[in-house]
């Protein structure tokens, strides 16, 4: 079983809803984990750069988990990044402790998937942003998963129960030609529950969530194709002094 750790980059993981139920999901699957979260480990001085390398050094697989923030990471995990992946250690002379580990992006759009084209709000597809950080990782000799992102995120805000969700789902998603004459013949309860187990879904403070990355994750992590995704983006990659 390989040793993933997931470095979670969400500035304020309280709040977080998109993230958490990845997180979430992920924990509750067959993956074997360790989560740090950046924001209960940057202290007043930073970080513990020693306890950093150290765990990174026992991984595996290192996922990067953030909320997409101006096209990029959030400054804490940029801060992770610069202060943690010292030269000697991820590059340069002598800097071999990251070579041959598997990297994952995982994050979470505000835009739509749709956004994230040539002409739309974004103009450029998800993947025109990710060079900075695959380059990292190419620099630090890790090989570089696909990325995940939440395309399949749902997020319906103040949705709390199975039966508000059915009601949701056959009133206003738009899927359905609701007629209000019928109203007391539908069965919410029913279908939104049928919803759900499908939909591998839940209810967070905020309203209801699901996520369907997590399989694909999955398979990522048992088919290892990052040396077909490395082929893809046209890199290279070997030891790098
Ligand atoms: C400072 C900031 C910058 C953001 N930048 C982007 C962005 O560039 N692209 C985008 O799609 N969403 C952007 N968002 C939206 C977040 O990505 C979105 O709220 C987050 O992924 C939701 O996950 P969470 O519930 O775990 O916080 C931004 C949000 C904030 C607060």
């Amino acid at each position: 079983m390989q040793k993933i750790l997931v470095i979670n980059g969400h500035p304020n993981p309280e709040a977080s809803v998109a993230g958490k139920a990845v997180l979430n999901a992920l924990e509750s699957s067959r993956c074997e984990m360790q989560i740090r979260t950046l924001a209960q480990l940057c202290g007043p001085n930073g970080f513990d750069v020693t306890a950093e390398q150290e765990a990174l050094r026992r991984a595996d697989v290192i996922v990067w988990h953030f909320p997409f923030y101006w096209y990029s990471v959030p400054a804490i995990l940029k801060k992770w990044i610069d202060d943690v992946l010292t030269r000697g250690f991820a590059h340069g002379a002598g800097g071999t402790a990251l070579h041959g580990k598997k990297l994952l992006l995982s994050f979470t759009t505000g835009a739509a998937a749709q956004e994230y084209a040539k002409g739309r709000a974004m103009n450029w597809p998800v993947e025109a942003f990710l060079p900075p950080l695959l380059q990292t990782a190419y620099l630090c000799g890790m090989k570089t998963l696909a990325p995940v992102w939440s395309n399949g995120m749902i997020f319906i805000p103040g949705v709390h129960t199975p039966k508000e969700y059915g009601k949701y789902m056959i009133q206003e998603s738009g899927r359905f030609g609701y007629d209000d004459h019928l109203d007391a013949f539908y069965d919410y309860e029913g279908y939104g529950q049928h919803r759900i187990q499908q939909e591998n879904g839940r209810f967070s403070a905020y309203g209801y969530v699901s996520y369907f990355g997590v399989m694909a994750l999955e398979e990522l992590m048992s088919e290892d194709p990052a040396e077909a995704y490395q082929a893809q983006q046209g890199l290279q990659w070997g030891r790098i002094e």
